[in-house]
């Protein structure tokens, strides 16, 4: 059906990222060309520093490439730059200290120009499909760790995202919690209809999800397809060939 030429929510094309310059240049990200479809499942997996937070930064157009391009053909562009329809759920604590539950999750739909009273209905909802009603008035810091997690998730769905991605979310939660934000998280994007990539070193989060990417040293590994010899079928996450 074309979808991963034509409906693809993110393309990198050749894309590598480099810190630094000179003899401290450190390339984190290094000769990767991938697509995100509608709908795709992928865990990006890999050991620490081999560079997928990079990575998911460059597909949620948080940093820019060094070399090649990222793009977002079905998404756009917000007004403030960021592509739309793309949402961010961050490893640690990402709420604003001043502002209790439901203003967090309002908030960047207020940004987007939601008028303030149809964002609170918005994130009102959202916080009621994810059980959260409870801790609407509450401050950030009298929540747990599970808890600030799924108020992240929420405030991300809320905004109708095409594309969750999702960097090691249960990272600095126990396992029992971890599995549990990962069913929220997972549940919340089905229900919305999204794609989704998260972020793990630990193998039964990389489970929960339907394909995997494997990172080493700044290169990308397509297991699905090391496995079966094919490429996935159109309209599913690939990457693409020929870049050394
Ligand atoms: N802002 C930065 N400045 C300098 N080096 C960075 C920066 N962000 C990441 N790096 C380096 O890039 C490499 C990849 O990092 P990262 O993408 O965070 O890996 P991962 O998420 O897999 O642990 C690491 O060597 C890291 O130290
Ligand atoms: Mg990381």
């Amino acid at each position: 059906m074309g979808a991963a030429a034509d409906g693809a929510l993110v393309r990198c094309v050749d894309v590598a990222r480099t810190y630094g310059s000179g003899a401290a240049a450190l390339v984190a990200v290094h000769a990767v060309s991938c697509e995100i479809a509608p709908r795709d499942s992928i865990a990006l997996t890999g050991p620490s520093g081999c560079g997928k937070s990079t990575l998911l930064h460059l597909l949620a157009g948080l940093e820019p490439p060094t070399v090649g391009t990222v793009s977002w053909p079905v998404a756009g562009h917000s007004p403030w730059g960021r592509p739309a329809e793309v949402g961010v759920v961050f490893q640690g604590p990402s709420l604003l200290p001043h502002l209790d539950v439901v203003d967090n999750v309002a908030f960047p739909l207020v940004l987007d120009g939601v008028p303030a009273e149809e964002a609170r209905e918005r994130a009102l909802g959202g916080l009621d499909r994810l059980g959260l009603t409870a801790l609407a008035r509450a401050l950030p810091d009298t929540l747990s760790g599970g808890q600030s997690q799924r108020v992240a998730i929420a405030r991300v769905l809320v905004a109708r995202p095409a594309l969750v991605l999702a960097d090691e979310p249960t990272g600095q939660l126990d396992q029992a919690t971890g599995a549990l934000v990962i069913d929220v998280l997972l549940d919340a994007v089905a229900d919305v209809g999204a794609a989704v990539v998260v972020t793990t070193h630990d193998p039964r989060v990389a489970a929960r999800l339907t394909r995997t990417w494997r990172m080493s040293e700044g290169t990308l590994h397509d297991d699905a397809r090391a496995a079966t010899g094919r490429t996935p079928a159109a309209g599913s996450s690939r990457l693409v060939e020929g870049v050394r």
